[in-house]
């Protein structure tokens, strides 16, 4: 038999399945699985997002099913949106007590105590120009649009939300969805902050399910430049002081490297989010005959993993909970 002089071969480990999963260096379970989902008003069944095949703008009804499914597959945390009919300049739906969303929470928590439940807050799906927060001008009013966030996840928290998660990246909303928290006896509600989000194109997809593009230009004025890391880590540290529970960044799939950069740069938790756009490609990739769905989807979340994700929010989570049931990934 031939034989070459080798002490160190690192095929050695990969001679078995049982060997492989041995060695392996990333672990998935559930429990870091979150599944974002839509809740309309104005529709009397639910309604698939034409650019997110297998995804749906859901009834107060049909979410309940939804969650059924969900919990069914191992996979016990929502982070809601909710889209209403009436939109306006002020976004007054986001913080309404009978808006869309609140319903959803309370409808759900009435079913399904054991659904954890992440509001998102952000006031672009309530607003009738389609941006992040209230306007001056043409530009959103950072401090102005504050006590709207901070009203906005006061009123899911007191719906039933079990976190909040701002997604708007105006400065300083942390520190004031911490502080009218508090003031109302809400101190153990974490806040999981979009803190490292970019103004993506991944996006696409989303602003059609949410009907939430902007009227105007663009969300480059407060959504970050995909150029910039350093900054990143900037906006991350700055939410760790004004109280932030879990950092998230946002897309997920091309930005391993800040993931990685904010996991070494602070102490919490980090999420990440695979976002519509990731989704999208992937559903019309597979569609096509191009790739492998289920491969591509298991090499996608566990690349975020690897890459230092606690948390992954995914619009593939049932998916993936069956993955890691067969023994795919896990
Ligand atoms: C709200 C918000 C957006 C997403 C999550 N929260 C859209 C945006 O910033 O334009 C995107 C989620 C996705 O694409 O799946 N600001």
């Amino acid at each position: 038999m031939e034989h070459v002089d080798m002490i160190s071969r690192p095929r050695r480990l990969r001679q078995s399945g049982v060997l492989r999963k041995m060695v392996r260096e990333t672990r998935v379970d559930k429990s870091s699985l979150i599944y974002p989902a839509f809740v309309a008003e104005g529709i009397s069944e639910k309604v698939e997002i034409p650019s997110m095949a297998g995804q749906y703008r859901h009834t107060l009804d049909s979410i309940l099913y939804l969650a059924e499914d969900m919990l069914k597959a191992g996979v016990d945390k929502f982070l809601l949106f909710g889209i209403p009919e009436e939109k306006d300049e002020k976004g007054s739906q986001a913080y309404c007590e009978n808006g869309i969303v609140q319903a959803a929470m309370r409808t759900l928590k009435e079913h399904f105590p054991e659904l954890y439940l992440i509001g998102d807050v952000c006031m672009c799906e309530y607003t009738s120009h389609g941006h992040c927060g209230i306007l001056k001008g043409n530009d959103v009013d950072n401090d102005k649009t504050l006590k709207y966030l901070a009203k906005t996840a006061l009123s899911q928290v007191e719906a039933g939300a079990d976190m909040v998660a701002p997604s708007d990246m105006m400065d300083g909303r942390v520190l004031a969805i911490r502080q009218l928290l508090d003031e109302n006896g809400y101190t153990n509600t974490p806040i999981m902050s979009y803190a490292v989000k970019y103004a993506s194109s991944f996006y696409g997809p989303f602003r059609e399910a949410a009907g939430s593009a902007p009227s105007f230009g663009d969300r480059k004025t407060y959504q970050m430049d995909y150029h910039n890391i350093r900054e990143g880590i900037k906006e991350a540290l700055t939410d760790v002081d004004e109280g932030a529970d879990i950092i998230m960044v946002k897309p997920a799939m091309a930005y391993g490297d800040v993931i990685s950069a904010v996991k070494e740069a602070t102490c919490l938790p980090v999420a990440a989010y695979s976002v519509s756009g990731e989704y999208s490609m992937v559903k019309c990739a597979a569609a096509a005959g191009c790739v492998d769905e289920a491969g591509i989807i298991c090499e996608m979340a566990v690349s975020s993993f690897r890459a230092g994700t606690d948390i992954y929010a995914t619009y593939f989570a049932k998916e993936i909970a069956q993955y890691i049931d067969e023994g795919r990934i896990g």
